[in-house]
């Protein structure tokens, strides 16, 4: 990285000397960090074979844990990997694990469930004979002031989203080998995060956020074919709907985006992240009004969402 010092990615949070301790859940067991494992054997651990949700914990509640939770089980489905819990039941360990951790505000899950352990060390699925293996990660997780004070710089990589008949980029699969391939490419180039483009070569999405610009009032965001269907994605479009901010999801070119008065990603984590540059160009004046009303209203729905 060219300039150390002033790198970001979207995913800093504030160091947390309580992270040291946590408790996670591992299987139904809580158990302290040091001893919470999984097998070597773990479909997760040599295929990248399971799926991931992130959410956050406001007011002791996950925000938008039904939106979540349908992107988890729709992906779980679709490889055929049965999470053997109800919903309920993964929100109970979920509550379980934050309350071990006394965790109510500022917090940050990551539920993964693999197709579990492997009789041999061979890809077929036939061989996780084990069950799911269900793990319940929970962080003590506050987004750095820094990241949106600064804005996140972006470069363009070789690396693109694929055809969903690849790997769609749907699935939240253990294997990010695609984003982390782009993540160095951007690293390489000396920027904090990769800005992805699509097979047809229109701007898509970054490696671990979903992407959008403003132009002239307009929100503007990929098509959704070849990125993360994003939760928080869903949020900022409606929420433009319903604060009368146009909004469209369609192909445009690195020529809009460069020239965007402004561009930010969205993601579970920092919710709206402000962008400050592309490939070195930076992005408008840095005035940005139209994600500060779309951070307030995001705010705002988060609150209700989560109100006792
Ligand atoms: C590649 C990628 N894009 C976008 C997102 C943001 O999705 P969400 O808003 O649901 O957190 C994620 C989060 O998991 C991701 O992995």
């Amino acid at each position: 990285m060219s300039d150390t010092n002033h790198s970001h990615s979207t995913h800093d949070a504030e160091e947390d000397v309580r992270n040291r301790d946590i408790k996670i859940y591992v299987n139904g067991d809580i158990v302290h960090r040091d001893e919470a494992k999984v097998s070597v054997y773990d479909s997760g651990f040599m295929l990248g074979d399971g799926m991931w949700e992130g959410m956050r914990l406001y007011n002791g509640k996950w925000a938008f844990f039904d939106e979540h939770m349908d992107r988890l089980y729709n992906s779980c489905k679709s490889v055929s990997i049965d999470i053997g819990l109800s919903k309920e039941e993964l929100l109970e360990a979920m509550n379980r694990t934050a309350a071990a951790n006394h965790m109510t505000e500022d917090a940050h899950c990551r539920l993964m469930i693999t197709r579990g352990r492997k009789a041999k060390p061979f890809q077929h699925p036939g061989l996780s004979r084990f069950g799911p293996t269900i793990v319940i990660i929970v962080e003590h997780s506050k987004p750095k002031s820094s990241l949106h004070s600064a804005g996140i710089r972006l470069a363009t990589v070789p690396q693109v989203r694929g055809l969903p008949m690849s790997q769609d980029a749907k699935y939240n699969s253990h294997s990010k080998l695609n984003c982390v391939i782009a993540c160095l490419q951007a690293e390489q180039a000396g920027a904090d995060e990769a800005l992805m483009l699509d097979p047809n070569g229109f701007v898509n999405t970054t490696n671990a956020c979903n992407f959008f610009i403003v132009r002239r009032g307009e929100v503007w965001t990929s098509t959704g074919d070849y990125c993360m269907n994003g939760v928080t994605r869903q949020k900022v479009i409606d929420l433009c709907r319903q604060d009368g901010i146009p909004v469209f999801e369609k192909n445009y070119s690195l020529y809009e985006a460069y020239g965007a008065d402004e561009a930010f990603l969205t993601g579970t984590f920092g919710a709206q992240t402000p962008v400050a540059s592309i490939d070195g160009k930076a992005i408008g004046t840095g005035e940005r009004p139209v994600m500060a009303r779309l951070q307030q209203l995001y705010k705002a729905l988060v609150r209700e969402n989560t109100a006792g």
